[in-house]
C-alpha cells in the first residue's frame, strides 16, 4: 500500500496493493480518462509533485517519468502528490 495526496486539495487517500490509483481515485469521485488499464495506450497519463514513483507502464520515456506517471498501472514506494 502507499499514500496519495491531491495537490489541489491536500486530500490523502490511501491505495491499497490490490488496487489500482485509477480505481481508488475515480471511486473518490475523480473524473479520469483511461482506456487501456494496461498501462500501454497513454490515456491515463498525470502529472505528479514528488515521491518515488514505480513505473510499471510501457509509454513514458526516462525525461517524461520525472514528472508524469499513468494512474492505471503505475504505483508508489511510500507516497506520491499528484497534479489533480
Ligand atoms: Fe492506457 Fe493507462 S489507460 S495507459
Amino acid at each position: 500500500p502507499f499514500d496519495v495526496t491531491i495537490a489541489s486539495t491536500g486530500e490523502t487517500l490511501r491505495i491499497p496493493a490490490d488496487r489500482s490509483l485509477l480505481d481508488v481515485l475515480r471511486e473518490r469521485g475523480f473524473v479520469l480518462p483511461a482506456s487501456c488499464e494496461l498501462g500501454v495506450c497513454g490515456t491515463c497519463d498525470c502529472g505528479y509533485r514528488d515521491g518515488t514513483v514505480i513505473h510499471r507502464d510501457a509509454v513514458l520515456g526516462t525525461a517524461a517519468r520525472q514528472d508524469r506517471m499513468m494512474l492505471c498501472v503505475s504505483r508508489a514506494r511510500v507516497h506520491v502528490t499528484l497534479d489533480l
